[in-house]
């Protein structure tokens, strides 16, 4: 696997952080090229203001320090913030400023560089922050791989910004040019909601948010399913989400603190609204932007709930879900269980009994399985 991002301009070392020992994926892609060669022939003033939106791992963040452009930097994705922190350190760059999803952005940006977002609200959320707080007539540069470019993905360009065009693609990833044209006066709500009438829910999501305009099928199966039991004291929702888990779980547990996980910063402040509206006291509930378990104290939960991602950004990977099992296991207490649902075919009860050596299905229908095991 290469880690050395090399382009005419520019040399330098990327790779995915938290390192894992087996990596097979590259931590930049052909879109990234693509924008670094395109930002190159631009040959933008010397000192220019640069807004990156949803760098994966660093390369648009690594290569705007190197030019010594004023970098600043947003990304949802935790795992993204400490993959351009580490890379720009590793390569002895600085000057790029980190923000976090949920701040403005800068008014004084000179142009907007761009990788497309997987999620549609999260990319009209990211337009319409750039048509509220950006200069008019700055530009804005996309990359993406060519398939994840529709028609109704540039209109969304043209409707929020103006006028919008697209390069050749080239090595299947393509380029978006757009030019501010369009001014927003306010921005809308940073949340919407939606209910879930059998469980009396209303659920707040912020843009980037899995499932964010319905309950997920998975969830409203698992929300059936939850543990209660008067000797619970902790419990974990890992990949927690809009936090739909976690409400649940201290509704049947009101004696146990719950835990409510997940590397999406926007997902997390959506599970700690959903909390506090949901009148769950704030002393029993804690709401972390992390990346699985790292950090917990071992034998600190009696239940960790997980419903677990199989994309990493575009990636679609189990490692994730491999990776909070294990960290499970070691946060659990002696006795204490993990409560997993996933589609079938992603065989997870073998994965549970080969880790925790014991696992039993609780609960299935045509499409999902609930799975149980026990430290
Ligand atoms: C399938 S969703 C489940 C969300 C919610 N629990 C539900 O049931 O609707 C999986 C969640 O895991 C989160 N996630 C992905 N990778 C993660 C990681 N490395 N650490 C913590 N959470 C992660 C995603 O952001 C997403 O919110």
């Amino acid at each position: 696997m290469k880690t050395m991002l090399q382009l005419t301009g520019c040399a330098f070392s990327l790779h995915r952080y938290p390192i894992q020992k087996n990596e097979t994926l590259q931590a930049w892609d052909a879109a990234d090229e693509y924008l670094i060669e395109q930002l190159e022939r631009e040959e933008l003033p010397a000192n220019s203001r640069i807004l990156i939106l949803n760098d994966g791992f660093g390369a648009l963040s690594c290569w705007a320090a190197m030019q010594g452009f004023r970098a600043t930097t947003m990304s949802d994705s935790h795992l993204s913030q400490i993959s351009i922190t580490a890379n720009l350190k590793q390569n002895n760059l600085s000057g790029v400023t980190l923000l976090s999803p949920l701040e403005d952005l800068p008014s004084d940006t000179d142009i907007v560089v761009m990788k497309l977002p997987k999620n549609n609200r999260l990319l009209v959320w990211q337009l319409q922050q750039i048509a509220h707080f950006a200069k008019a007539g700055i530009r804005v540069i996309t990359g993406a791989k060519a398939k994840d470019i529709h028609t109704s993905t540039l209109k969304l360009f043209e409707k929020h910004l103006g006028a919008t065009h697209t390069s050749l693609a080239k090595k299947k990833a393509r380029l978006i040019f757009c030019l501010k044209e369009k001014q927003l006066a306010a921005m809308p709500a940073a949340t919407t909601s939606f209910d879930v009438p059998d469980f009396k829910m209303t659920l707040q999501n912020h843009a980037n948010v899995f499932s964010s305009e319905s309950l997920d099928i998975a969830a409203y199966l698992m929300l059936k399913h939850i543990p209660a039991d008067p000797e619970i004291k902790h419990i974990i929702d890992l990949g927690c989400g809009n936090g739909v888990l976690s409400i649940q779980a201290a509704r049947l547990n009101p004696q146990a603190q719950i835990t409510a996980v997940d590397e999406s910063n926007m997902a997390v402040a959506s599970a700690a609204l959903n909390l506090q509206q949901h009148g769950i006291e704030a002393s029993r509930t804690h709401c972390l932007v992390n990346n699985c378990l790292d950090g917990f104290t071992p034998d600190s939960a009696d239940v960790v709930l997980c419903n677990p991602p199989f994309h990493q950004l575009s990636a679609v990977t189990d490692h994730i879900a491999w990776q909070m099992f294990c960290d499970a296991k070691r946060v659990l207490e002696p006795k204490g269980r993990i409560v997993v649902i996933g589609n079938r075919h992603l065989g997870y009860h073998a994965k549970l009994k080969r880790l925790f050596g014991n696992a039993q299905v609780i609960a299935s229908n045509r499409k999902f399985v609930i799975v149980e095991a026990y430290k």
